[in-house]
Parts: C-alpha cells; structure tokens; sequence
C-alpha cells in the first residue's frame, strides 16, 4: 500500500458501504413488529452515518483469518452496540450532548426515556443478530462471549463508570489510560478478536491483533480527547470543548494538546510493532495511523 492515507479510506469505505446495506437489510427485517415510533428513534442514529470503524476492523480481521460473508453479523452487532453505548454517553445525565453524527442527539429529538429504551433495543439486537448467524456454533458462543465482556460490567460499562468519576478528580496519565482502555479500547480491541474467533484464526493473529487493538484503541480515544479541543462540530458532527466544560479527565486535560498527540503517536507505534510480523496486516498499519491523523 504506497499511499497509505488513500488506501485506507477507500479500503474503509468498501466495507463501510456493505456494513451499511447489511444494518439497512437488518432493520427492513424487523418490518412492522415494533411500534413506529420506536423503529424511528433506532432507525435514526444508525442513518446518521458514523465511520463504521468498529465493523470494518472486525471485517478486516475475518479476511486476514480467511473468513468470509458469514463474518458479518458480528460486525453488525459491533455496531449496534457501539451506537447504543453513544446514545447513552450524549444522555443529560452522562454527558449532557445535543449534536452526534451531525444530527441532534436521540434524546432532543424522542425524549431522554426513549434514548434509554432506543439503547437498551440496540444492546439487545446486537445479540440476537450473532445468535442467528451463520458462524460456526462453537465460535458462535465465543464470539457473544467476547462481545459482552468488551461492552459490559469490565469493558465500556467500566469505562463509562470511570470516565464520569473523573470529572470529580484529578488524576494522572494512567488514571486516563484506564478509563479510555475500558470505554473505548477494549471495544475495538473486541471488535477485531471478534473477527478472527468467528472466521477461526490462528492463536498468533488473534494474539497479534489483541495487542494492536489494545494500543489502537487507546490511540483512538486520545485522539478524539485532542478532537474535541481542536476540531469544530461541522467538522466532527459533534459538539466540541465538551470535555472541558464536563471537566473531564482526558489525554488533553493531563498532557496538553501536544502531549496528547504524542501520547498517541507512541500507542500508534506500539500498536503498529504489534502486527509487524503478521503477513498482510498492513492494513491494521494504515488504520492506526489514520486514527491519530484524523480530523473526524
Ligand atoms: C466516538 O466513536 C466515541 C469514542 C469512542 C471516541 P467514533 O469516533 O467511532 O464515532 P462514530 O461511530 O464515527 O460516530
Ligand atoms: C465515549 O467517550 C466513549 C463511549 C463509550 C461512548 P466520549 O464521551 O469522549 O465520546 P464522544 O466524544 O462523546 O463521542
Ligand atoms: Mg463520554
Ligand atoms: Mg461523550
Ligand atoms: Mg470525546
């Protein structure tokens, strides 16, 4: 990949397109069971866009482990879940956002108690749509079982949990590490063991892959930490200098901005010396290095 900046966006945006089509298929599959009033407020987060970041590392990892089509439901859950764990976060007494994916939040739109039922409708989808996939049964149950621990009570929960806490404290750079480690990374750190486990990868890609997304991850979040002091909403489709009027413990609020890129620029090395050895991994090269780069 000589260009790694084009690359990587065209490569992302391939998948971000079937991962699109596939939650469009998923939501037309549920018809008319639930009442309208509801099937709008899921519909419209998931319309909104987003970068699909989660479901295409879980994809890229499948085609590195040699798995196909049948790999896609687990991206999909990646993605419910994600987008429920934001509902959340933007609710009034999380962090109190009204703009995401450059719409109004759920909640300034359908009210704060059906953002909570749209969350916990998408939590749950995610569930039932790798319970009925076509991945192999035993890896079935792993790959639910590596979605609920990456999402829950000592994943993004946990995470949640700390982050919130943290605008009551100072703390310093692990204090940081550890809420974004459980909020964001072990997330994506899910999504991409996710891809490998559902296509049956070997024990060293799924090793090598678990230690990127680990750095990756973290990277991620510091980025979106420098994000939200240097970007504008049209830009990032989200209100921005949030984190300092929430007081927030962040990358940015404990090593400056600056400091924060460097943070990430470290974590993006490691993350990259993490697949190294893997034949044809150079995409998980490209990909962090677009996470520190991005402006969205
Ligand atoms: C936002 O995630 C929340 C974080 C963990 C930083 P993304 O930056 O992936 O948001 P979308 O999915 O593109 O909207
Ligand atoms: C959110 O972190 C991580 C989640 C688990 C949703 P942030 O609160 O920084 O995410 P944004 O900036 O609102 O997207
Ligand atoms: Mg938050
Ligand atoms: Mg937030
Ligand atoms: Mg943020």
């Amino acid at each position: 990949m000589p260009d790694g900046g084009f690359v990587i966006k065209a490569y992302i945006a391939e998948r971000a397109e079937k991962v699109n089509a596939a939650l469009k298929n998923l939501l037309e599959e549920y018809g008319t069971e639930y009442p309208p009033r509801l099937r709008d407020a899921i519909k419209y987060p998931l319309d909104a866009g987003g970068k699909r970041i989660r479901p295409v590392l879980c994809l890229a990892a499948a085609e590195l482990a040699g798995g196909g089509d049948e790999v896609m439901p687990a991206a999909l859950a990646l993605e419910l879940v994600h987008t429920y764990s934001l509902v959340h976060d933007d609710l009034p007494a999380m962090d109190n956002d009204d703009l995401r994916r450059g719409r109004p939040t759920v909640h300034k739109v359908f009210g704060d108690a059906m953002a909570v039922l749209v969350g916990d409708a998408l939590l749950t989808m995610a569930f039932e749509v790798i319970a009925r996939s076509e991945i192999a049964p035993k890896r079935r149950v792993l790959v639910v079982e590596e979605l609920a621990r990456a999402a829950g009570p000592a994943g993004m929960v946990a995470g949640q949990v700390l982050d919130l806490e943290g605008e009551k404290k100072n703390g310093n750079l692990d204090d940081v590490l550890a809420i974004h480690r459980n909020k964001t990374a072990k997330l994506i750190t899910g999504a991409v063991r996710m891809g490998v486990i559902a296509a049956g990868g070997t024990r060293k890609l799924l090793n090598a892959l678990t230690k990127w997304g680990e750095n990756a991850g973290l990277a991620f979040q510091v980025a979106d930490d420098v994000l939200d002091v240097t970007s504008t909403p049209e830009e990032l489709g989200k209100s921005v200098g949030k984190d300092v009027s929430e007081n927030k413990l962040t990358a940015v609020s404990v090593l400056g901005i600056e400091g924060a890129r460097l943070c990430a620029e470290e974590l993006a090395a490691k993350a990259k010396a993490a697949v190294a050895k893997i034949a044809g991994a150079d995409v998980f090269v490209h990909m962090v290095d677009m996470f520190v780069r991005r402006n969205k």
